[in-house]
């Protein structure tokens, strides 16, 4: 296993931030050497995420307050960070969700993970302090990813797992997913909560709808009109078209009350308001993305008058990921695969994530 492999691969090269000409396919970059505790993995797949649009287009950056569009930010300079708010160190190969095979292993590191297929946890951490999220960095951020067709991380963020689905079909979980799950945990979601799911035909939110149903929450789904069908397959008790003007009488016309116990939130903008006020006394927001605008409208009497809680997600603590491939290994979830491209094609892959007539993930292929 370890012997064949070669000393380039193809790999999807990010230069700097800006639009897609910024990133470059090659056919002969170098394939990493695995250092102590690490391990080299020969890719499969690896779902597409918007950390790596963001990155790209520098949307991180303060001087941004605008929509997730792609496109990039115009000025956007070297100091315009990852998600973390560090600057980005360029060349960077992204991709933070790759499925492959452990191939060759770096010192201190069992041999007897050769061969297994694996799901990389992307959160870096310092294995010596795993919880100090200060520490914390991301695969295909803060380090090269999985848009190439190998790569390296430590033997600690890599899971064996044990199913029968597809690369492919495994490559949609990871970031979504885990995301998911932690807005679940630090809002404290139980099965006697109503929990509102923003943005729900995408990664993140068609992963809520699953892993709050897993936990026997009831969810009411937010999406663009066209997806209501596909969004309802994936199990909410009720869907709302998020062009509905008024938002508490759409719920009240869906589930018969018109607010909820917990908003998760992964969009943001216009809306905003409205998802704080669908809030009932005691209720918690949690959220983890700002896809439709991260500068919005704060009503502070809602806040506290209603003794609301509100949480962020993003680094979350390293069990998440040991729970997610229970929850797989058990068919708790089911993948939700869009699109599957070669690597080669990631321009129209990204773009077609960007343009989001999808439902679930998109995945790349680096070997076709
Ligand atoms: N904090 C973290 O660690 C973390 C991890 C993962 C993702 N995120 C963030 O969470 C957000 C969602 O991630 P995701 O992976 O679920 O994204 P996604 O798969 O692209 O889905 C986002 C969904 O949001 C909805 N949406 C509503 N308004 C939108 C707008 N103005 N532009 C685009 N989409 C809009 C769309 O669904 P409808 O049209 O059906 O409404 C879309 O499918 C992103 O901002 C991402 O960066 C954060």
């Amino acid at each position: 296993m370890t012997d064949n492999i070669p000393k380039t691969m193809h790999a999807v090269v990010l230069t700097g931030h800006g639009g897609f000409d910024k990133l470059k396919f090659h056919r002969d970059w170098p394939v990493p050497v695995p250092e102590s505790g690490e391990v080299l993995i020969r890719v499969a797949a690896c779902g597409l995420n918007n950390t790596d649009v963001n990155t790209r287009s520098a949307w991180y950056s303060k001087g941004n307050n605008d929509a997730t569009t792609g496109d990039a930010l115009v000025g956007a300079e070297g100091e315009d960070g990852t998600w973390g708010g560090a600057s980005v160190s360029f060349p960077r190969i992204q991709g933070a969700d790759a499925v492959g095979t452990v191939i060759r292993v770096g010192d201190g590191v069992t041999h007897s993970l050769i061969g297994r297929r694996v799901i990389i946890d992307g959160w870096l951490r310092d294995w010596n302090d795993p919880l100090n999220r200060e520490k914390a960095g991301y695969f295909g951020s803060e380090c090269d990813g999985g848009y190439a067709q190998y790569t390296k991380v430590s033997h600690q963020q890599v899971h064996p797992v044990d199913t029968t689905m597809s690369d492919a079909e495994l490559a949609t979980f990871a970031c979504s997913y885990v995301t998911a799950e932690n807005m679940l945990n630090r809002a404290a979601v139980t099965d006697e909560d109503t929990v509102l799911i923003t943005g729900a035909s995408g990664g993140v939110g068609s992963a809520l709808i699953q892993l709050a149903n897993r936990r026997g929450a009831k969810c009411v789904a937010l999406c663009g009109a066209g997806k209501a069908d596909a969004v309802k397959a994936v199990g909410p008790l009720a869907v709302i078209d998020r062009a509905s003007a008024n938002l508490g009488s759409a719920l009240h016309d869906a589930i018969g009350k018109d607010s909820v116990d917990v908003v998760a939130d992964v969009v943001g903008g216009v809306l905003w308001p409205q998802l704080i006020n669908a809030l009932t006394r005691g209720g918690r927001y949690t959220c983890a993305g700002a896809i439709g605008g991260p500068i919005v409208e704060f009503d502070l009497r809602t806040f506290y008058l209603r003794d609301l809680t509100f949480t962020g997600a993003t680094v979350p603590p390293p069990g998440v990921f040991q729970d997610l491939i229970g929850y797989i290994e058990r068919d708790q979830i089911q993948p939700l695969l869009a699109a599957t491209y070669p690597l080669e094609e990631l321009h129209t892959a990204q773009q077609a994530f960007i343009d989001k007539r999808h439902v679930g993930n998109i995945v790349v292929k680096p070997f076709v």
